[in-house]
C-alpha cells in the first residue's frame, strides 16, 4: 500500500487546527513537514511554534522535511516534537553519516533528500544508513511548482540502486505530486507521495487524497 503524505506547507495557516483535524480523520497517511531557513532554500516557512501544533493535534506520524543547513544542530530539538521521520539534505551536510547516525539513535526513521540536480550515484555510501531517500521532483523551496520530468528516470536508477545494494529504504517523491504523474511514479517504484497544491487548492482536500491513493495503488 502507497502512502500518502500532504505537505501541509499549502495549508491555510489562519486555521491550522482544523487542517490538521481533516488530514487526521481523511485516508491519507502522514502530515508531511517543511521547515525553510533562508538559507539553503531561497524561502523561510516555520520552525518550533508550528511544530508544536501539530505535535499536539495529529494523530498520524509526523514526516519532517528540513531544508537547513547544519541541521545537524537542531536535530534534539526537532526530536521533541516525536517525528517518525526527520529528512535532511544531502546537500546541506558535510558529514552526513553521523548526523544521519544521530537522527537513528534517538529513535528516529532517517531520511535522506536529494535534489532534481545531485547525481543518484552520490548517494551509494549512504544507502544502506538510511531509511527514507526524499526524491524531490521540484528544486526545494516553495510549493505549486512544476514537476521535472527527469525524476522518472532518476527514479528508475534509485530503485535499481537500492536493490543492488540489498538497502531496505524507501522512496519519497517530494514537489510537483499530482494527479497526472503519480500512478507513473507509484508503479516505477515510488513507496511515498507527497503531495501539497494539489490537495489543498482543490475545494474538496478528501477526494483529491482519496485519488492520491486509488491511483497509487492500481
Ligand atoms: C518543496 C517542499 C514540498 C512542497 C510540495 O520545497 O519540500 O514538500 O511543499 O508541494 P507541491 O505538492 O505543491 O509541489
Ligand atoms: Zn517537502
Amino acid at each position: 500500500m502507497k502512502i500518502i503524505a500532504p505537505s501541509m506547507l499549502s495549508s491555510d495557516f489562519g486555521k491550522l487546527v482544523d487542517e490538521i483535524e481533516l488530514i487526521n480523520d481523511s485516508n491519507a497517511d502522514w502530515f508531511h513537514l517543511d521547515v525553510m531557513d533562508g538559507v539553503f532554500v531561497p524561502n523561510i516557512s516555520f520552525g518550533s511554534p508550528i511544530l508544536k501544533i501539530f505535535k499536539k493535534f495529529a494523530k498520524k506520524p509526523l514526516d519532517i522535511h528540513l531544508m537547513i543547513v547544519e541541521p545537524e544542530n537542531f536535530i534534539d530539538k526537532f526530536s521533541d516534537y516525536k517525528p517518525q521521520t526527520l529528512t535532511i539534505h544531502f546537500e546541506a551536510v558535510k558529514n552526513l553519516k553521523s548526523v544521519l547516525q544521530k537522527i537513528k539513535k534517538l529513535n528516529i526513521q532517517a531520511g535522506l533528500a536529494i535534489n532534481p540536480d545531485t547525481p543518484i550515484k552520490d548517494l551509494k555510501p549512504y544507502i544502506n544508513d538510511i531509511n527514507m531517500v526524499c526524491l524531490m521532483g521540484v528544486f526545494p523551496g516553495f510549493s505549486g511548482q512544476k514537476f521535472v520530468k527527469n525524476t522518472i528516470p532518476r527514479l528508475k536508477e534509485l530503485k535499481k540502486l537500492i536493490a543492488n545494494n540489498r538497502s531496505n529504504a524507501l522512496i519519497q517523491i517530494d514537489g510537483g505530486v499530482d494527479l497526472s504523474n503519480v500512478k507513473e511514479l507509484a508503479s516505477a517504484g515510488a513507496d511515498i507521495l507527497v503531495s501539497g497544491s494539489c490537495i489543498f487548492n482543490s475545494e474538496n482536500p478528501n477526494s483529491i487524497i482519496d485519488s492520491l491513493k486509488e491511483e497509487s495503488n492500481t
